[in-house]
């Protein structure tokens, strides 16, 4: 991409692992020859637009494209919608290192950003040839993202939501045409359609009205937190870490970008807390059109960071990665490859409704013990087994440096080993106001370890009650409810990580 893609970054703090469900095994890949993929430099420049600016020329353009990659194609070709989305399963099951067509994990690390970037760009690839075989232009062809940070809710564009018509993803136009029998509009109009979806045509917003269980309101209110152009922007100010994820390829190596919005985003178009709607499960989760519409958002986050990134010619950049062409031809690419000739040939066009900017990432961090001596009392409640509360009042925080007051504060909670049982989870509050969720970021979050200390780090989540602290810093309650862990907690530090 041009000049508004640089960077990614990441902050990957307490973000809580959303309920986004795993796949299971798939059948090994069926290798054919690959070969690296040299981009031809006089293809057109992408220019991807919010889903809510579409016209509706755009529209049917898309689902002309989308309709005759998964409808037209032969089940052995590839290319075939199908057949693209189980490239995606099949990187949700590999292991690191142990598979020899390099079907390994992108979820959970600093492959996750890359690794979508480069399939959207070959599905774009793909969808543009398919209109090229009905004859068609795809000069100005790009895939849409969901600009979900300024639309919490089945996305619509602008110009059918002012006719009052519904959203296209429900099937283009329900007012002409049933979503069963095939369209006589000359385009597929149920391209963009997925019935193994949560929300519905009258329940299609991202809003705890339309849930039914305790649980899915809660993850809604935490979804749209997640979701918010408030966290997605202090989220671009982190460091790479914490916005991309580390290297290491396991749950806790998640950067905050897939952890928070991404997760939830999934969790919400597919189903919370369960399983089978295919955005909830990566396993079938491309299956969706959504999909690349969501990830094209993450995507476009990612082109907003202006942070420091691993060093394209160290171990990151050297990765490889397989997909299908738009000859439906395996080619190979690195994160090298994707991270410079790739992202030029993108560009995310500023939505008309924008809420997001690039901003300088954050520079220095000064930390601040806040449980030394003296400074803190602690009060530890059974609210039941499953559950606990425990609380410490701040009286004593005069070594807090009032220049610090307009920095961004992390919370870094480190403690002794704990034992897990199922979905655990710590929620935080400051002052009985909900803050966010720690997720442990070190240590293996598994049910069974009980010798390794953890460190979990609150991210960007609602800073402004973190900074709260900053300008009357001689009273406030630290609140931890900890949900489904066994066994003594021991909270060992507290401290608040500035950055500037
Ligand atoms: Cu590969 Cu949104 O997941």
């Amino acid at each position: 991409m041009k000049a508004t893609r640089r960077g990614f970054l990441g902050m990957g703090a307490a973000v809580a692992a959303a309920s986004l469900s795993g796949c299971g095994p798939t059948s090994t890949h069926s290798t054919t020859s690959t070969k690296p993929f040299v981009f031809d430099a006089s293809a057109p420049l992408r220019v991807r637009k919010s889903f809510w600016d579409l016209t509706d020329a755009e529209v049917r353009t898309l689902c002309k494209a989308v309709g005759y990659v998964r409808n037209t194609y032969l089940p052995t070709d590839p290319r075939k919608w199908d057949n693209y989305a189980s490239i995606h399963a099949k990187h949700c099951t590999g292991e690191a290192g142990t598979d020899p067509h390099g079907m390994l994990q992108v979820h959970w690390s600093w492959h996750f950003l890359p690794w979508h970037r480069g399939y959207l760009f070959f599905l774009e690839r793909i969808l543009a040839h398919a209109l090229r075989e009905q004859g068609l232009d795809d000069s100005t062809f790009a895939y849409p993202f969901w600009d979900w940070t300024v639309h919490q809710g089945m996305p619509n564009t602008s110009e059918r939501q002012a006719r009052n018509l519904a959203s296209p993803l429900w099937g283009y136009d329900l007012t002409q045409e049933n979503m069963v029998t095939a369209d006589t509009l000359g385009f597929d109009n149920l391209a963009l359609y997925n019935g193994n979806r949560g929300p519905s045509l009258e329940k299609s917003g991202m809003t705890p009205d339309n849930e039914v269980s305790v649980d899915s309101k809660a993850h809604i209110i935490e979804a749209s937190h997640y979701m918010s152009p408030e966290y997605i922007n202090l989220a671009l100010r982190l460091p790479w870490e914490q916005f991309g994820g580390l290297s290491e390829i396991k749950r806790t190596s998640q950067g905050i970008l897939e952890a928070g919005p991404h997760n939830d985003g999934h969790d919400w178009v597919g189903t919370r807390f369960g399983s089978n709607r295919d955005m909830g499960t990566l396993k079938f989760a491309a299956l969706d059109p959504i999909f690349f519409m969501h990830h094209g958002n993450i995507d476009r986050i990612f082109s907003l960071y202006r942070g420091e990134m691993p060093d394209v010619n160290g171990p990151w950049g050297q990765q490889t990665y397989t997909y299908t062409d738009a000859d439906g031809s395996d080619v190979t690419v690195s994160v090298k490859d994707i991270m410079t000739t790739l992202t030029n040939a993108v560009e995310y066009k500023i939505p008309s409704d924008n809420a997001l900017v690039p901003a300088v990432p954050f520079k220095q961090t000064h930390m601040i013990w806040l449980n030394t001596a003296g400074r803190v009392n602690v009060v530890e409640q059974h609210a039941s087994s499953q559950s606990r509360t425990i609380t410490f009042d701040f009286t004593h925080d005069e070594s807090i440096p009032h220049d610090l007051a307009n920095s961004v504060a992390l919370l870094e909670v480190q403690t002794g080993p704990l034992m897990r049982t199922g979905r655990s989870l710590i929620q935080v509050y400051i002052d009985d106001q909900y803050v966010g969720r720690i997720r442990m970021l070190d240590g293996i979050a598994s049910s069974t370890d009980s010798t390794v200390n953890h460190t979990f780090t609150l991210t960007a989540h609602k800073f402004k009650e973190l900074l709260g602290f900053v300008s009357n810093p001689r009273h406030f309650r630290l609140t931890l409810v900890a949900k489904n862990f066994t066994g003594p907690i021991e909270v060992r530090q507290i401290g608040l990580r500035f950055l500037q």
